[in-house]
């Protein structure tokens, strides 16, 4: 099938690349983005900007897509810094996704919420249908794409779909959202031996383990239409408490120090979202099952992120499902493309070269 991935450069996007390739898709992703340097090769990259109407329709047009990942986005903690940003990338771009999907006659749409779009005070674990009322810009966005993703379902006949992620941990850098301090626990865990997460050490929220996620988006793609009663899934796996991530940490890196010191901004968006979802909806209709928990998880990603540092690996790996990270490195997050509003240049992108180490060190938001 022929595939179009918006994001592609971002946490998400790196690994979901490699697991459509493997499932036989033909691939062509989007992204403000530069091509990452050891691309697969017969990927086409367009560098262009969703909220430029032009270049979206000109991707969907020359892609023919039959169906879109859509995972570009502006994330929490970057979009409270600007939100009005957010606002367009979030919610124009999807708008215009959507009207270049119905002009070209793009069979189906797969969208990418998250926990952030529930809003404070809801009894855990979080249901599927409840009543959603977020307070950062990220989840007024997420939420109004769900809907908007919908009527384009019920007016216009898109096959609509989508999940709603918790916080998604993996050996990429994470893009601004504010679950980034499990990743860095990991990460720095390995490279310094110390990490300060800016949240306290009870905070709890869901997460997930990429690979997880990365099936939930092709499982729920290819899901038979009859079984879907619903649009929009909440998808689960796990909620640790943050201290009990570090000392998962701990348990695997002696002598690693894990500390906590809440930083107000970031600890009020993370208490607006749910300590835990409810997923049966998922696992209902279209057979959605976690694999990964915190002990697995934390084996394979410690195994990883110390292989990318050159550090020996002392834990030995899990067993990875298909897609737990193979292509390894992250495009280098560019500025708005020079191009103003003129149609996206689509390149083919040269052939795969050796793995270089994924950039972790990208300022967070
Ligand atoms: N990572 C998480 O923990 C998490 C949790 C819940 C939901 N999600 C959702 O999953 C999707 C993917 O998230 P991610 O973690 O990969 O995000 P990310 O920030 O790592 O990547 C987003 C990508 O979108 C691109 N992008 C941003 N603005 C753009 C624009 N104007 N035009 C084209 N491309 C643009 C960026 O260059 C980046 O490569 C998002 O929709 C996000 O809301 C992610």
């Amino acid at each position: 099938m022929k595939v179009l991935v918006t994001g592609a450069a971002g946490q998400v996007g790196t690994d979901l690349l490699p697991l459509l390739l493997s499932r036989g898709h033909e691939v062509t992703c989007f992204d403000l983005a530069k091509a990452p340097a050891g691309l697969p090769s017969g990927v086409t990259w367009v560098q262009g900007d969703v909220t430029v109407e032009e270049e979206v329709f000109d991707a969907v047009r020359t892609s023919r897509a039959e169906s879109i990942f859509h995972l570009a986005a502006i994330l929490s903690a970057t979009g409270e810094r600007i939100p009005f940003r957010a606002w367009r990338v979030n919610l124009e771009g999807t708008r215009y996704l959507l009207e270049a999907a119905r002009a070209f006659g793009t069979r189906q749409m797969i969208f990418t919420s998250t926990i952030a779009a529930f809003g404070p005070g809801l009894d855990n674990p979080v249901g599927n249908d409840v009543s959603m009322r977020p307070t950062t810009m990220y989840g007024v966005t997420k939420v109004a794409g769900e809907l908007l993703g919908e009527y384009y379902a019920t007016k216009f006949g898109l096959d609509f779909r989508g999940v709603r992620f918790p916080g998604l941990i993996s050996a990429v850098e994470p893009g601004g959202g504010t679950s980034d301090y499990v990743n860095y626990m990991y990460f720095d865990g390995v490279r310094k031996g110390a990490y300060e997460a800016f949240v306290t050490a009870q905070t709890r929220i869901p997460l997930m383990y990429m690979p997880d996620a990365l099936r939930a988006l092709v499982d729920l793609s290819e899901a038979p239409a009859k079984r879907l009663k619903h649009r929009m899934y909440n998808i689960a796996a796990m909620s640790p408490r943050a201290d009990e991530i570090a000392a998962a940490v701990a348990k695997r890196l002696p002598g690693v120090r894990i500390t906590f010191k809440s930083d107000p901004r970031r600890q009020a968006i993370v208490d607006s979202w749910p300590q835990a979802l409810d997923d049966s909806v998922a696992r209902a209709e279209w057979g959605w099952a976690h694999e990964w928990d915190l002990e697995r998880m934390t084996d394979d990603l410690l195994a990883k992120v110390k292989a990318m540092s050159g550090a020996p690996a002392a834990a030995p790996a899990a067993p990875a499902a298909a897609a737990s990270g193979s292509l390894v490195v992250r495009a280098k997050a560019a500025g708005k493309p020079a191009s103003g509003g003129k149609p996206a240049s689509g390149a083919k992108a040269p052939a795969a070269k050796p793995a270089a180490p994924r950039k972790q060190d990208r300022p967070r938001a």
